[in-house]
C-alpha cells in the first residue's frame, strides 16, 4: 500500500495513522440526516469501506449520494449516527482536527471547480501551498502528479484554455497531489460526454490500482455496467450493498433518475 510512506513524506495526516493500520476506511453506524424535519435524506444509514477498495455509490437522483459524501468529509454533519474515518469518529472531532481529516480525503467534483485564470500547475498547487510545502517540494510534486493524471506538458495552460476532460484531470491531480488515502468523486463524468467519461473512470482505476481507496458516486448506468465493482445504492435513505449483484436489481428510468425496485 502506497499511501501510509507516501503521507510520512509530505507530512500530512499524522493524526490519523496510528488509529488507522488495520480498521475500515469508513464505518457509518446508523446515519440519519435532514435538511426538513419531515423530509430524512439518509434513514440510519450503515455502510463499512475497507481500505483498498474501489466502491461505486449510485441511485436516484436526490437519494443523498452528494450528502453522504459529504457527511465523510465533514462538510456536513448527520443528525444522528456514527462515522469513523480510520477509526476516529469525525461527527464528534475537534474543529482543529478537521483540516487534518480533510488533507486525508480528496474530493473531486462535476463541475471541476478549478480557478479559470490560473495555470493546471496553479489550480494544483494550491492544495500544496495551504500546507506550506516548500516551494521546490510543491514543483516536484505537482509535476508528477500532473504526470500521473496524463497532463505531462500541460501545467502552463490556464485551466479555461482546457478542455473538459483535461479540466476534469487536473481536478483529480489537485484531490491526490496531497495523496490522501481516500478519494471522493461526485458525479465526477456528470460534465462529460460517454467516452471521456470512460477515460475519467479508467484515471480513478490507475490511482486505485496505486492503492487509493475511491469512492464513486454517480447515476450513470454506462459505467456501472462496464465495470465489475462493488456498488452500493442509496435509496430511501439508505445504503444496499449490491456487490455483484447489480442485474439482480429492477433498474428502471424514472423522470429525473433511476429507481431502483428490491
Ligand atoms: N443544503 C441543502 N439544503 C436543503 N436540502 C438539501 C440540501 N442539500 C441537499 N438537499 C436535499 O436533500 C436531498 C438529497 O440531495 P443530494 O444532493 O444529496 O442527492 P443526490 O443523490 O446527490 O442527487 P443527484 O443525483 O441529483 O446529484 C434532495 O432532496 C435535496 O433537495
Ligand atoms: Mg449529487
Amino acid at each position: 500500500m502506497l499511501t501510509a510512506p507516501i503521507r510520512q513524506r509530505s507530512g500530512l495526516g499524522r493524526r490519523f495513522e496510528s488509529a488507522a493500520a488495520e480498521k475500515p476506511i469508513i464505518v457509518c453506524e446508523d446515519v440519519s440526516k435532514s435538511y426538513q424535519a419531515d423530509q430524512p435524506v439518509l434513514r440510519s444509514l450503515s455502510l463499512s469501506i475497507e481500505r483498498g477498495e474501489f466502491i461505486f455509490v449510485t441511485g436516484p437522483s436526490g437519494s443523498g449520494k452528494s450528502t453522504f459524501l459529504r457527511l465523510l468529509f465533514r462538510a456536513e454533519l448527520p443528525d444522528d449516527g456514527v462515522i469513523r474515518f480510520m477509526g476516529r469518529d469525525i461527527v464528534r472531532l475537534r474543529d482543529d482536527s478537521v483540516p487534518a481529516l480533510r488533507r486525508n480525503i480528496g474530493v473531486v467534483f462535476q463541475d471541476f471547480k478549478l480557478v479559470p485564470e490560473w495555470s493546471a500547475f496553479e489550480n494544483v498547487a494550491i492544495a500544496l501551498e495551504v500546507v506550506g510545502l516548500p516551494s521546490r517540494v510543491i514543483r516536484t510534486r505537482v509535476g508528477e502528479t500532473l504526470e500521473k493524471v496524463g497532463l505531462s506538458g500541460r501545467g502552463g495552460t490556464k485551466a479555461k484554455f482546457l478542455s473538459g476532460g483535461e479540466q476534469q484531470r487536473v481536478s483529480v491531480a489537485r484531490a491526490i497531489v496531497g495523496e490522501p488515502a481516500l478519494l471522493l468523486a461526485d458525479e465526477p463524468t456528470g460534465n462529460l460526454d460517454p467516452q471521456l467519461a470512460i477515460d475519467i473512470l479508467g484515471l480513478f482505476e490507475d490511482l486505485h490500482s496505486l492503492g487509493t481507496t475511491v469512492l464513486f458516486a454517480t447515476h450513470d448506468r454506462s459505467l456501472l455496467d462496464i465495470r465489475d465493482r462493488r456498488v452500493v445504492v442509496l435509496d430511501d435513505g439508505k445504503a444496499t450493498d449490491v456487490t455483484h449483484g447489480l442485474p439482480s436489481f429492477d433498474w428502471h428510468e424514472q423522470d429525473s433518475g433511476l429507481r431502483v425496485a428490491v
